[in-house]
């Protein structure tokens, strides 16, 4: 017998349903799950009464900025955060420097997250004008997904001529996920906003990097994925214009599915006023009515997965001048919280939480044995207090240190998480175990 822990009295929602049992871990993964496992031998003992026990989240798109700007973060306090916040799993975005553009760089990436992330690790591919080839050969073993940069943001990726586009959308073996914002539409309002001569400020990103510039780009990638038969994943959408291009429906029907990140869900154009450049991202957070939209959609199924887009930048970069300020927040530790609140508003239900937040990049990106609290599945779970609190500007395990939740109370507690059956995180700190992040395995996609 291996190492067993026994996790009693929890409310478990996955599958669509929630119910009382007892879970034990054997090995790192679910040995079994059933009513009373109470008399079961085991190492550790851990008792759940009150608590929700949920599978971990699988985050399809954070930015850790490792290599090249560790100023800002890196693999190791990030993946620190995420845990913390109840991710288990994340895919981690090309745009660093240099980007993960060429398989050298893939390779590193994989190095450094080995033995020093705290959270399963997988990384996206990135394209650009001129790798199609190496994109045609990238298999289920490399890489997660291929990352499309259709407009511009945070780094040097992007992709600008159409027949690239189409050789990367035609060749690809993996799921292309793309930023969707038209760049000559930003570029042109920019200039705009600038002959007028007043100063810019952050309620103008919205202004600059407008629904249209979504709409124009979301428009391209779903035209081309249609008639290429590309997987395509468009990430944080941002508009209710955009939801018109995506069919509702399971995610096992389609392929081209559509993301939405938690700031999208939460905040609204409102919050400019208050928190100025500390909510500057792209895609840029739009209007009441979008982000109702974007709710729906969510219910409706219109759009498969919720991640975050986890976008650490230092406080004094993002406190400068708008025109100079990076874009992009960090979110990996509060966004089950904020899930949570939004549950307890009514805007979902938890069985679609789990399905959107932990279920849903599984399935879409073929996830081995992960995202389902199933026997056989390794063993990744998050221990949520409903009664709890967490102050949403103390305890910040991103190196970033700072929150947009700051002055926010969440009621909900993370009291337990864990990672191939380890708990990494007990409601107070990381546990001192070496990190047990594990690298992804995927299985093909049928195309
Ligand atoms: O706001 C954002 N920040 N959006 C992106 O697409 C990139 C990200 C970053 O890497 O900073």
């Amino acid at each position: 017998m291996g190492h067993r822990t026994l996790l009693l009295n929890g409310t478990l929602t996955s599958d669509g349903r929630t119910w009382q049992a007892d879970l034990l871990i054997e090995n790192g993964r679910i040995e079994r799950i059933d009513a009373d496992l109470s008399s079961q031998q085991a190492d550790d003992i851990v008792d759940l009464a009150g608590m929700r026990l949920l599978p971990g989240l699988i985050d399809d798109q954070v930015h850790f900025r490792e290599p090249g700007w560790e100023h800002k973060a890196n693999i190791a306090s990030e993946s620190a955060a995420a845990v913390a916040g109840g991710i288990t799993s994340y895919m981690e975005m090309p745009n660093t420097m240099p980007p993960t553009d060429n398989l050298d760089a893939l390779h590193d990436k994989y190095a450094r997250a080995a033995g020093r992330s705290r959270a399963n690790y997988a990384f996206h591919f990135g394209a650009t004008n001129d790798n199609a080839d190496v994109i045609a050969r990238l298999t289920h073993r490399d890489c997660a997904g291929v990352k499309v940069f259709m407009g511009a943001s945070t780094g040097t990726l992007l992709v600008d001529d159409d027949d690239a586009l189409e050789a990367i959308f035609s060749v690809a073996q993996r799921v292309v996920l793309t930023h969707c914002e038209d760049n000559q539409t930003i570029q042109a309002n920019r200039a705009e906003l600038e002959r007028t001569g007043k100063t810019l400020a952050p309620a103008d990103h919205p202004r600059i990097r407008t629904r249209e510039a979504c709409l124009k780009s979301s428009s391209k990638a779903v035209e081309l994925a249609r008639r290429l038969g590309t997987h395509l994943h468009v990430l944080h959408l941002t508009t209710l214009d955009e939801m018109a291009l995506f069919a509702a429906g399971p995610i096992a029907d389609k392929h081209i599915t559509a993301e939405v990140c938690v700031h999208h869900l939460w905040f609204c154009d409102d919050d400019y006023a208050r928190l100025g450049n500390r909510l500057v991202c792209n895609p840029a957070v739009k209007t009441e009515a979008d982000r109702s939209a974007l709710h729906t959609a969510l219910i409706e199924d219109v759009i498969d997965v919720i991640a975050t887009d986890h976008a650490p930048h230092t406080a004094e970069e993002k406190d400068g001048d708008y025109a100079s300020a990076p874009a992009g927040l960090p979110l990996v530790q509060h966004s089950l919280l904020l899930l949570l609140e939004l549950q307890g508003a009514g805007v979902l239900s938890l069985e679609q939480l789990v399905h959107k937040a932990c279920h849903a990049a599984a399935e879409r990106f073929g996830v081995v044995d992960r995202g389902y609290l199933r026997e056989g599945c390794w063993a990744d779970l998050v221990a949520v207090d409903p009664n709890g609190a967490t102050d949403g500007g103390a305890g910040l395990l991103s190196q970033c240190g700072w929150s947009p939740f700051a002055g926010h109370t969440f009621g909900h507690r993370i009291r337990g998480t864990w990672v191939n059956g380890v708990r990494v995180w007990d409601g107070e700190r990381l546990l001192p175990e070496k990190p047990a992040g594990m690298r992804l395995e995927f299985n093909p996609l049928n195309r």
